[in-house]
């Protein structure tokens, strides 16, 4: 069975790290790369925090430094939902690797040239990373697979009432994505917002019973309590369904639409506008088989080890 090669581009982040954690798990993907990008907390921080969760999870893959700001708007950060250090809750180890002496997009750029088949990027961040390899190295674009990436809400937004997170930070980024004729899997909230994990489920991944097993379920518990505060009955895995969307697709439900960015706007800057009067640029996910995802979870971890008392 060929594996499928993958750049990790995000913005670690508890559902970003969980997402990975789904990716190394999988035999069907092999990670080429990790990329981190700004996002939820700033570069240092995602870059420090992609670098100890590769550490736990034993990713043995280069791991490069991303942009510090979006291509045009100043740094956004989330520490309202992933704590200050962007990644709060269980301690981790400190990072085995060093970093990259390349920065992300070369880092980037690198493994397409080097791939004697295309490459699929996960992006679970901004798209500014994705977006400057896309502007600074054009000739690399039939060495992208596609693109899966969590972003945008066709029906609302989360941090604004039109924008979702991701989107919102780097518009601009994400219009040159949307654009660029990349095949695209989009995981918007209009899916991730069903991808909910409950406390029951945190408890079934706790009882896995390995190291990787109790630190996701504290993540899932950290991550939850932002949400819980809102109203939300579980946590909404955003990033993990941008994995899902390449392992196990029969638990999505996809239309293929025509997705463009509002980069302007002064109350609807960052929404992602989903339609059919155009020939469509991307697979949007709208729905999940719960159950099939919260079990997908649960067996992941059961990749990391047996049970340490
Ligand atoms: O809106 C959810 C997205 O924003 C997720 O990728 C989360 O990690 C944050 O980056
Ligand atoms: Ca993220």
């Amino acid at each position: 069975m060929d594996r499928i090669p993958v750049i990790l581009d995000g913005d670690p982040g508890h559902d970003d790290a969980i997402a990975w954690m789904l990716a190394k798990a999988s035999p069907l993907l092999e990670i080429r790369a990790v990329t981190s990008v700004c996002g939820n907390q700033t570069i240092e921080k995602t870059t420090y925090n992609a670098m100890r969760i590769c550490t736990l999870l034993g990713i043995d893959a280069p791991i490069a430094m991303g942009k510090p700001a979006p291509l045009m708007a100043p740094p956004m950060n989330a520490p309202s939902v992933h704590g200050q250090s962007g990644l709060d809750g269980p301690k981790l180890p400190e990072p085995a690797m060093e970093l990259s002496e390349l920065r992300s997009v070369e880092l980037m750029a690198k493994v397409l040239r080097e791939s004697e088949e295309p490459v699929t990027i996960v992006a679970t961040g901004p798209q500014t990373n994705v977006a400057a390899l896309l502007l600074s190295h054009p000739e690399l674009k039939p060495k992208i697979e596609r693109i899966s990436f969590m972003g945008g809400g066709i029906a609302h937004g989360n941090w604004t009432p039109a924008a979702e997170f991701n989107i919102l930070v780097d518009p601009e980024a994400a219009d040159i994505v949307l654009k660029s004729g990349v095949p695209l899997i989009m995981s918007g909230l209009d899916v991730t917002e069903k991808a909910l994990i409950y406390p029951a489920d945190f408890e079934r991944v706790r009882a896995v019973g390995n190291v990787v097993a109790r630190v996701v379920a504290d993540w899932l518990e950290f991550f939850y309590e932002f949400h819980r505060k809102l109203g939300y009955p579980g946590a909404p895995l955003h990033d993990p369904v941008a994995v899902v969307s390449l392992l196990r697709p029969d638990l999505l439900k996809t239309k293929a639409l025509c997705v463009e960015i509002e980069t302007k706007g002064e109350y609807c800057r960052g929404a992602t506008i989903g339609h059919d009067r155009a020939p469509a640029n991307a697979r949007v996910n709208l729905g999940i088989d719960r159950d099939g995802f919260a079990d997908l979870l649960v067996e992941a971890v059961k990749a990391y080890g047996e049970a340490r008392r």
